[in-house]
């Protein structure tokens, strides 16, 4: 489905990781929500990495087993090198499955890298799916450079039933892979819950910080509360944008930030992008979805101080969507930002443009999220029956009887059983074994 990347567990809690869980809470300042895991999938040892981020060893697998990527040295951190992959032998469906989570809402993040480890020069085909919901498509032949170098993606998504499942399903003879998985508990009324609601996920198809180098958790020590990374704007400008912006920065202090719901961090919107005439970005997305397009603005430029001075309008697919005025809306060196959310969208390219009225334009970020509306799952009796099942009988592990048994739908249900809705189309029930 998308061109992100992914990432992935043991079901013992040693005495080492509930000291790293005690760390992290320690650590977090004025941010309330101090649950957070990463995992260095496929390693035996925990390790801490140059920003201070404890990597846990590898647990909450269902099966697998581990390599290391051929070029070690091409990968920056140790959680990048190590892997778990999923043979056959270990089932059709596999999962990493987080117990003993608070209910509450998550930012997960994977990276997923091929690089040849098993020598045969062929990177796989897979899905992945989070909370039995489908949101990740790694088909072969991946672009040679992520196969190589790897990516990081990431959603947010809500978990109600006290465990993340992070499902892979093989779609032909190559076992799925994964580096690395994160998770970090955010705000549940982030990111326009009260209006989306809390029965999707957000999927990452862009978090761009406009003027900037990517930075964030894992790439540099600038700060985000819900782990979140910013990657540079450039290569998602439009060619006459990119021959027309400059660069602005500032080091003073922005106010409204690091605020409920969304804590978005200042680095965010002391630099930015300007241009006199229009800036356009172009972003790639998958069609038939609806997706949330989160803007940043701060007005850093201290030759703007009145109403009026910098006023632009924002076009998303040619439709006119807003009207800006970011002294008007919020003063100087203060944080702006809006959202909006596009319908359906009939192609895989969205354009998002800004438009000059009076002055020139300028934007501090944009994020893109395709909004992924929660799959059916199994009735939750229905799924503790299974699992007591696969207990007595001892259910081998090819059977791939990991996650839940009949979601996604996308996928095939547990060997041997056969699943469809209730008669409400709330959830799924088991029809046949
Ligand atoms: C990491 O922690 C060590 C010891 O607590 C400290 O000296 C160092 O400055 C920290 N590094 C970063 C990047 O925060
Ligand atoms: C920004 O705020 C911090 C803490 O409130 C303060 O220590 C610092 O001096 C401020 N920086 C500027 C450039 O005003
Ligand atoms: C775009 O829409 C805003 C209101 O959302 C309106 O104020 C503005 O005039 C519109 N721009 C144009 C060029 O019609
Ligand atoms: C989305 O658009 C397609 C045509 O592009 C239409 O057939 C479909 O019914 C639309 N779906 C929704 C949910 O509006």
């Amino acid at each position: 489905m998308c061109k992100h990347s992914l990432s992935s567990p043991t079901f013992t809690m040693s005495p080492f990781f509930l000291l790293s869980l005690f760390l992290s809470v320690s650590l977090t300042s004025s941010f309330p929500f101090d649950t957070s895991f990463h995992i260095d999938c496929g390693s035996a040892t925990s390790t801490v990495d140059p920003f201070n981020t404890t990597w846990v060893a590898d647990r909450y697998y269902t099966g697998g087993t581990t390599s290391i990527v051929s070029e070690p040295l091409h990968f920056r951190f140790s959680h990048e090198k190590t892997l778990r992959f999923f043979p056959l032998s270990s089932g059709k469906k596999n999962c990493y499955i987080i117990p003993n989570l608070p209910s509450g809402r998550y930012y997960i993040r994977t990276f997923t890298v091929y690089d040849n480890y098993d020598g045969k020069s062929h990177a796989p085909s897979f899905d992945a799916s989070v909370e039995g919901t489908l949101v990740f498509s790694w088909r072969s032949p991946w672009p040679e450079d992520l196969a190589r170098d790897g990516a990081y993606s990431d959603l947010f998504a809500f978990v109600k039933d006290g465990e993340l499942d992070f499902c892979f399903y093989s779609f032909a003879t190559d076992p799925p892979v994964i580096g690395s998985l994160e998770i970090q508990q955010i705000d549940p009324a982030s990111y326009g819950a009260t209006d989306i609601g809390n029965n999707h996920i957000l999927v990452n198809y862009g978090r761009l910080s406009g003027g900037s180098n990517q930075w964030g958790p894992g790439f540099s020590d600038d700060p985000d509360d819900f782990g979140r990374s910013w990657q540079s704007d450039s290569g998602f400008q439009s060619q006459t944008t990119k021959n027309s912006v400059k660069s602005v920065s500032t080091r003073e202090n922005i106010s409204n930030t690091n605020q409920p719901p969304n804590y978005f961090p200042m680095k965010l919107y002391q630099t930015a992008i300007m241009a006199r005439g229009a800036i356009e970005y172009e972003l790639e997305v998958d069609a038939k979805l609806d997706y949330l397009l989160w803007f940043h603005f701060a007005e850093i430029d201290s030759s703007v101080t009145k109403v009026g001075q910098r006023v632009f309008d924002v076009v998303v697919n040619d439709k006119n969507v807003s009207r800006v005025d970011i002294v008007k809306q919020v003063g100087t060196f203060a944080a702006y930002s809006m959202y909006y959310v596009a319908k359906n969208l009939s192609s895989t390219g969205l354009s998002v443009k800004l438009l000059p009225v009076l002055g020139a334009v300028l934007i501090s970020g944009l994020e893109n999220y395709a909004i992924v509306p929660a799959d059916l799952s199994t009735m939750p009796e229905q799924v503790v029956a299974m699992r007591a099942l696969k207990e007595s009988l001892r259910v081998p592990d090819r059977m791939g009887w990991n996650g839940d048994p009949c979601a996604p739908t996308n996928w095939d249900a547990w060997e041997g059983i056969t699943c469809r809705p209730n008669k409400a189309g709330t959830a799924l029930v088991i029809s046949q074994m």
